[in-house]
C-alpha cells in the first residue's frame, strides 16, 4: 500500500506551490487514475512516488517504509514510464536497453526476466529488432517491459499513451488490464478522459490537492464534478448519459465498449423479437 500524507511541494526555481497538502492512499492491486489540468502537479506526484524527485515536506509511505528514509528500496519497488519513449531510450538494441538496469544479476536471470517482460507487452517477436525501427507505440511497450524486467510491485504510467496512435493506445490499455490481473498496482496519470475507465478509482487533482476520489461505479454520476474541474467526460459515459436522457437506461458495471454493445443488442432484440 502507498500512503501519501500531507505532502507539500515547490520546485527550487519556481514559487508555485505545486502540491499543497496532498493526502491519499493506493491499495495493493488497484489501478488508480490521476487526472487534473495541465500543470496541476500530476507528473510531480509520479516522480515523488518513484523517488526521482526528493520529498521535502510530508510523508510517502510504501509498504510501511517512509521513502525519505530509504530511496534505494523504493526504486526497486516502483517503476515509472513517461510520456515520450524517445526521451528514455538509451540503446538501439532491445536486449542492451532492457538489461541496462539489471546489472549485477546473473546472465540466466537477466535472460529470463527480459523474455518474460517482452511476453507481457507482446513484443517477443521484436527481440532482435532495432529500437529506432519501431513505432512509438512499440517503443512505449519496450519502455513498459524495461520497468517490468525490474520486477516492481507498483507501476506509475505518466501519460503513457498521449503521443501514441489509436491502435497503439488500445494495445497499451490491454497490457494495463493484464498487468492488473497479474496483481500489479498501477497509477495511471492521464489527460485522456477515456483512460479513467481503466481505473478502479479516479483522483482529481486541483490546486495541489486531491479534491475528489471517484470509484469507477460512481463515474457515471460524476458529470458535474468532471465539468467543474474542466475534465472531459469519457466518451462511453457521454453515450450512456445521452441515452438515459432519451429514456434508454443502461445498467453498465464494467463500463467497457463490449458491455455497451451487448446492452444495446439486448434492447434491440427485446424491441424487435
Ligand atoms: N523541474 C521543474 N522546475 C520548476 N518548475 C517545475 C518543474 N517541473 C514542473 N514544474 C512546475 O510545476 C507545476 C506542476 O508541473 P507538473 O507536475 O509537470 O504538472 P502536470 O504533470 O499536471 O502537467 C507546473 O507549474 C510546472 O511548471
Ligand atoms: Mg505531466
Amino acid at each position: 500500500m502507498i500512503k501519501i500524507e500531507n505532502v507539500y511541494f515547490k520546485y527550487k526555481n519556481n514559487n508555485t506551490q505545486v502540491l499543497d497538502g496532498l493526502n491519499f492512499n493506493i491499495n495493493d492491486g488497484e489501478i488508480i487514475a490521476i487526472v487534473g489540468k495541465n500543470g496541476s502537479g500530476k507528473s510531480t506526484i509520479g516522480k515523488l512516488i518513484a523517488g526521482i524527485t526528493k520529498l521535502k515536506k510530508g510523508h510517502i509511505i510504501i509498504d510501511d517504509i517512509d521513502i525519505s528514509k530509504n530511496y534505494n528500496l523504493i526504486r526497486d519497488k516502483v517503476g515509472i514510464v513517461f510520456q515520450n519513449p524517445e526521451n528514455q531510450i538509451i540503446f538501439n538494441n532491445i536486449y542492451d536497453e532492457l538489461s541496462f538496469c539489471l546489472k549485477g544479476l546473473d546472465k540466466n536471470e537477466i535472460n529470463n526476466r527480459i523474455n518474460e517482460a517482452l511476453n507481457q507487452v507482446n513484443m517477443n517477436n521484436f527481440k532482435d529488432s532495432d529500437l529506432y525501427s519501431l513505432s512509438l507505440g512499440q517503443k512505449q511497450r519496450i519502455m513498459i517491459a524495461e520497468v517490468l524486467a525490474k520486477k516492481p510491485k507498483y507501476i506509475i504510467l505518466d501519460e503513457p499513451t498521449t503521443m501514441i496512435d489509436t491502435q497503439g493506445k488500445e494495445e497499451i490499455y490491454e497490457i494495463i488490464r493484464e498487468l492488473k490481473n497479474k496483481g500489479y498496482t498501477i497509477i495511471c496519470i492521464t489527460n485522456l478522459s477515456d483512460e479513467m475507465l481503466l481505473a478502479d478509482r479516479t483522483l482529481i487533482l486541483n490546486d495541489g490537492r486531491i479534491v475528489h476520489e471517484i470509484e469507477k461505479r460512481d463515474l457515471i454520476n460524476s458529470s458535474e464534478i468532471l465539468k467543474k474541474y474542466q475534465i472531459k467526460e469519457p466518451t462511453l459515459l457521454k453515450i450512456v448519459t445521452q441515452l438515459k436522457e432519451s429514456g434508454i437506461h443502461l445498467n453498465l458495471k464494467e463500463l467497457s465498449i463490449n458491455e455497451l454493445v451487448d446492452a444495446m443488442k439486448g434492447i434491440i432484440n427485446e424491441k424487435y423479437n
